[in-house]
């Protein structure tokens, strides 16, 4: 299968302009113009022009941490759609677990979101998965096919389909130190194309990147994108240095070779 790997660093509340700037320009270097990976970057919305700034030349994608539904309106302290597309932004990540759980943002909420985003031709990464107590519990697969719904109403058209990818973090792999096993993440994984499959066709569950996050490090990388369903990775702690980042970006090309040649 070819889908073209996904290597994403979610920054969320952190680094300064500067840092922020020196990490987008060395990932910049590092990927440059190359087309057999996708590199996106989620930087603050206060950063997002400085990390354009740096990206520019390269094919490193401008993401999005959230965005609001509304066009515009009396919304205080949120950023909409339109004002994104218009900063450059190109990819909006919807519904983390954090703007979930911390934030309550309920399905409903977050496929309004996604809904706003692919009208606007913007890609969105939708991020899915199950806390501790619901894989404890056998719900996974269920928490998965509830949080997936959204798709029916916010995927109107084939052509809005093709700017979907899925991003699946398991709750309690986020920032935890505790990584999915790479057996754990495909059998998800297989289990969302699956469900995909019967929301938006199979040609789209095809096509959709899915990317797994929680946890990712250099050391774990090349592993996890060997499972023929692990299309990318969504990478927040080790994203936020080269150190750690750029050898988990390096970890892709490998990895699709490795695919391809099983099969
Ligand atoms: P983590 O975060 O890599 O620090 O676990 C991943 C995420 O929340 O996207």
């Amino acid at each position: 299968m070819a889908r073209t790997p996904v290597i994403a660093g979610n920054w969320k509340m952190h680094l300064t302009r500067r840092k922020a700037s020196g990490l987008a320009r060395a990932v910049a270097e590092a990927q440059g113009e190359a087309e057999g990976r996708r590199c996106v970057l989620f930087p603050a919305f206060v950063h997002l022009e400085h990390v354009r700034r740096k990206i520019r030349g390269t094919t490193v994608l401008l993401g999005a941490q959230n965005c609001h539904e509304e066009k515009e309106g009396a919304f205080t302290g949120e950023v909409s759609v339109p004002m994104l597309k218009d900063m450059g932004v190109q990819v909006v990540l919807v519904g983390h677990s954090e703007r979930r759980h911390v934030f309550g943002e309920s399905d409903e909420r977050i496929g309004r979101k996604l809904q706003a985003v692919l009208r606007a031709r913007l890609q969105g990464m939708l991020c899915v998965g199950e806390t501790l107590e619901e894989r404890e519990a056998g719900r996974t697969f269920e928490v998965l096919e509830r949080q997936l719904r959204v798709l029916r109403g916010a995927v109107r058209k084939p052509e809005q389909a093709a700017l979907l990818s899925i991003a699946y973090e398991p709750v309690w792999a986020i920032g935890t130190g505790r990584t999915a096993t790479p057996e754990t993440a495909q059998e998800a994984h297989a289990e969302l194309r699956r469900l995909l499959g019967d929301i938006l066709g199979a040609e789209a569950a095809a096509s959709t990147p899915l990317l797994y996050g929680g946890s990712v490090k250099p050391g774990n990388a090349a592993e996890l994108l060997a499972r023929p369903d692990v299309d990318g990775l969504l990478v927040g702690g080790a994203s936020l240095s080269p150190g750690t980042f750029l050898p988990i970006l390096d970890a892709a090309p490998a990895a699709a070779r490795a695919a391809e040649s099983h099969g």
